[in-house]
C-alpha cells in the first residue's frame, strides 16, 4: 500500500483538525495519485473533508465510534479488520490518506510514500512519525515549487521492507 501526505519542515500536518497548507497544486497531486483507487482515512480526517466521500474512490474509513455509519463509505472498527477488507484490493491501489493517528499506524505497511514537504515551521496540533527515520529513502524529489507564498517539493520515498499485512 501507499502513503500520501503533505508535511512541514517538522511532521507537523494539521492544525484543529484542517490541513495546514492551501496549496491547490498539492490537492491536484492528491486527486491525480488516489482518483479510482482506494483511500483509508481516520474518521476525524473523513469528517474534515468539505466532500464526503470522496468521490470517484472507494472510502474507507477507520472507526470505533459505533455510532458512526455511512452508506458511501466502507467503515472499519479496527485494524484487524482493515487489513481482512484491505484483502480485496490491489495493494498498490489502496492509499492511506491520514490523518496522523492512521499515518503512524499504516506506515510500516507502506511500500511507497508520496510526501509533499513543505519549507515551512508552522503552528500545528498534530505530528506524525518521521519519514526517513522509519525505513524509507527519497527515491525521487521535483524542481522546488512556489506557490502561495509556500515552497515545497514532491517527493517519492521507498520502504524497503514493507511489512506484511
Ligand atoms: N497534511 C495531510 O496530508 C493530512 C492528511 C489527512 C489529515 N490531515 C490532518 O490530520 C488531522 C487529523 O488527524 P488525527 O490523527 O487527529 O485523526 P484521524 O487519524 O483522521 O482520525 C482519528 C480517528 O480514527 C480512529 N481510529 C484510529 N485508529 C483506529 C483503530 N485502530 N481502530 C479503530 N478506529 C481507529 C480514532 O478512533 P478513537 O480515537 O475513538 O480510537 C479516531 O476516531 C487533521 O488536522 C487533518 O486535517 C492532514
Amino acid at each position: 500500500m501507499n502513503l500520501i501526505v503533505a508535511v512541514s519542515n517538522d511532521y507537523a500536518i494539521g492544525k484543529d483538525n484542517k490541513l495546514l497548507f492551501n496549496i491547490p497544486s498539492d490537492l491536484a497531486y492528491f486527486k491525480e495519485k488516489t482518483i479510482n483507487k482506494v483511500v483509508v482515512m481516520g474518521e476525524k480526517t473523513y469528517f474534515s473533508l468539505p466532500r464526503r466521500p470522496l468521490p470517484k474512490r472507494i472510502n474507507i474509513v477507520l472507526s470505533d465510534n459505533i455510532n458512526f455509519t455511512d452508506a458511501n463509505a466502507i467503515i472499519v472498527r479496527s485494524l484487524d479488520e482493515l487489513f481482512k477488507e484491505l484483502k480485496k484490493y490491489n495493494s498498490d491501489d489502496i492509499f492511506v490518506c491520514g490523518g496522523a493517528s492512521i499515518y503512524n499506524l499504516l506506515m510500516d505497511y507502506c511500500k511507497v510514500a508520496y510526501v509533499t514537504k513543505v519549507n515551512a515551521s508552522v503552528p500545528a496540533d498534530t505530528y506524525i512519525k518521521n519519514i526517513e527515520k522509519n525505513g524509507f529513502v527519497v527515491k525521487e524529489i521535483s524542481p522546488v515549487i512556489k506557490e502561495n507564498n509556500l515552497e515545497f517539493t514532491f517527493q517519492t520515498m521507498i520502504n524497503k521492507k514493507p511489512k506484511k499485512y
